[in-house]
């Protein structure tokens, strides 16, 4: 969602919030702005549009000690240059940026009526911005220093809702505030200079040395030093950790853009994903990070997933794999519905969240609420560190190096194969036999060698690709475990290229969908071979019937009514284990080369952010 960078060093502020702002462009980006602050007072600079332009806007000017920056995705007020952060108090003391909802905002402003703030944007940002400098003001007496920070604990006492924030004060130049409740904020510590920031890709460029601010905690930063609390002053130590982020895996390289480059590091990110996690009898999967011994996870009766977007699709994919391998009843929970349904649940229920960022907020909520009620807690995450993960009680890591492409592929890849791998795992404890365990590593293994061999057909797949980006709407029907990677195609296509797709379970066609099919309407159907293969083709003739365009991703063993079937992409014949994961690569492939041909900008596309941390 929006991206924060604040700096505090020497005279390299703008450059460094420029970097680390193109860095967070893919969290959100409709608007952006840097405040930095020199003898002349607050200089702000606010753009709408992408971060480029206010690149432009600021020349070369990009000087001074002390700033804060941020890249905007609105939620209260439209995307105007007035609505753009960084917002400065009306009385110029105070300049803020603020990643988050603050719902109370209101009854803030109702609060400063009349005590000479004003107003110049729609945003719930500038109330809190107007009440640190109400208190900062109203703190005169005391000495200059804690006046600052007691002025900005004070205010976020009052807020209902969320934030990361990062603040500055114009009496105060050597001083940087931070603070988050909800929203990721993180302190990077550099030589002679430090850094907060909403994500560890905008600032692993200056430094590796990270702190992970939890909840309520604020943060008072000079160019030396560092200091956290809490919002009601309890002193709070700090874990420095070492993030071992390799910058160059959130370069482009040589590719056009993040999605097709994620796309076709597909063969290595599943490689990292599994690497050391076979047992030595390469007969079942070992995790290190669970903190569940196998007799806790012995006892789960039924386990529920929790996700949001494309992770949810996700786990409706790991429902089926722990279903069928270790025949444990699962149930998938959209996390925003979860939260608030007090859904009634077994007591040895245990409950897993996968998600990329580690910083959904519906998710993290979701799993706050199930901790309260005292179930065991799992994530499966990309980001090492991430507030999802820090919070459960074990998890198991993607190592699928960053995503930026907002419309996520490799980590729904590798959430698959992780997903897998617990199925496995889980049945080995229970009743899958040695000789089963070991045909299933042995499938996996071969995994990045097939997805390499189903990205050798992205020629085949943008020459079809050519002729159907001209259609509106398009159905998206596979089974069983092809339902998902049906839901995940559309949802691809939807998000990249603005198609109207659907995806079904594709017996359900007949129930509704059906009445959309028409020679304007293509359908993709995913078929595998096994006992449902045949029905899959009943159903794909039922389209052709009524004249609807089939493109048809089928295993390479499934016999096909050629000749009835407009396009046939060929994925390897595989374990179906891992079928679903080799599915998913042509869809990616298709919305990729479709949105292209429409001329869309796929990874930044409208609307839409990569990490969702507000509800
Ligand atoms: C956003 C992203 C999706 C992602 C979803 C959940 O909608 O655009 O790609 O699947 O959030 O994010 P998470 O980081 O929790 O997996």
């Amino acid at each position: 969602m929006c991206g924060i960078v604040g700096y505090i060093g020497r005279d390299r502020a703008g450059r460094v919030m420029l970097d680390g702002l193109k860095r967070l462009e893919y969290r959100g980006y409709d608007s952006s702005g840097i405040a930095v602050l020199n003898s002349a007072g607050i200089q702000s600079t606010r753009r709408t549009g992408r971060v480029k332009e206010l690149e432009v806007a600021l020349g070369e000017n990009l000087g001074g000690t002390l700033g804060i920056s941020h890249t905007r995705w609105a939620t209260h007020g439209d995307v105007t240059v007035a609505n753009a952060h960084p917002h400065v108090s009306s009385d110029g003391k105070i300049a803020l940026v603020h990643n988050g909802v603050i719902e109370n905002y209101l009854s803030m402003k109702k609060f400063l009526d009349g005590k000479g703030y004003t107003f110049q944007s729609d945003t719930d940002t500038e109330a809190l911005t107007n009440l640190i400098a109400y208190h900062y003001d109203k703190e005169k007496e005391q000495d200059n220093k804690s006046r600052f920070l007691e002025a900005v604990r004070k205010s976020l006492t009052h807020v209902e809702g969320t934030f990361g924030v990062a603040v500055l004060c114009t009496d105060c130049p050597g001083e940087l505030i931070g603070a988050r409740k909800g929203s990721p904020l993180i302190i990077g510590i550099g030589k002679n200079e430090n850094l907060i920031a909403s994500d560890v890709n905008a600032i692993a460029h200056c430094t590796q040395n990270i702190v992970y601010l939890n909840d309520n905690e604020v943060v008072h930063l000079s160019s030396e030093d560092f200091s956290i609390s809490t919002t009601n002053s309890t002193k709070v130590e700090a874990i420095i950790q070492t993030v071992d982020w390799d910058t160059a895996q959130a370069e482009l390289g040589d590719y056009s853009h993040f999605m097709e480059k994620e796309i076709f590091e597909q063969p290595e990110s599943l490689k990292n994903g599994m690497r050391g996690r076979f047992s030595d009898d390469a007969s079942t999967a070992v995790f290190g990070g669970l903190n569940l011994s196998p007799q806790d996870l012995r006892s789960a009766d039924r386990i529920v997933f929790l996700a949001c977007g494309t992770a949810w699709h996700a786990c409706l994919v790991a429902e089926y794999l722990i279903e069928r391998f270790a025949r444990i009843p699962v149930e998938v929970e959209y996390a925003s519905e979860f939260r608030y349904r007090n859904a009634p649940l077994d007591k040895n229920t245990l409950i897993i969240a996968i998600s990329q960022s580690g910083e959904t907020i519906d998710t993290l909520a979701a799993i706050r609420e199930a901790k309260r009620k005292g179930y065991r807690t799992l994530s499966i995450n990309n980001s090492v560190g991430s507030s999802i993960a820090r919070e459960c009680e074990g998890g198991i890591y993607q190592y699928a190096g960053p995503e930026i492409g907002v419309a996520s592929t490799k980590a729904f890849t590798s959430q698959i194969m992780i997903s897998a791998m617990l199925a496995l795992y889980l049945g080995r404890l229970r009743s899958l036999s040695y000789g089963d365990g070991v045909e299933i590593v042995k499938a996996m293994k071969t995994l990045p060698k097939l997805v390499s061999e189903t990205l050798d057909q992205s020629g085949a797949i943008a020459t079809i690709a050519k002729k159907y980006a001209k259609y509106e709407d398009c159905l998206f029907l596979g089974r069983q475990m092809m339902f998902p990677i049906a839901l995940e195609g559309a949802l691809k296509l939807k998000e990249v290229s603005y198609i109207h797709a659907e995806g079904y379970p594709a017996a359900e066609m007949k129930h509704g969908p059906i009445a959309l099919i028409s020679k304007n309407c293509p359908s993709v159907f995913l078929a595998t071979s096994g006992e449902i293969f045949q029905k899959s083709l009943a159903n794909m003739q039922e389209v052709k019937a009524r004249k609807g365009p089939v493109i048809c991703v089928a295993g390479e063993d499934c016999e096909l009514p050629e000749a009835d079937i407009d396009e046939i992409i060929r994925v390897p014949k595989c374990h179906e284990i891992i079928q679903p994961i080799l599915m998913s690569i042509p869809m990616q492939l298709l919305s990729y080369y479709i949105a292209l041909e429409r001329g869309c900008d796929v990874d930044k596309p409208r609307n839409l952010a990569k990490s969702v941390t507000v509800e």
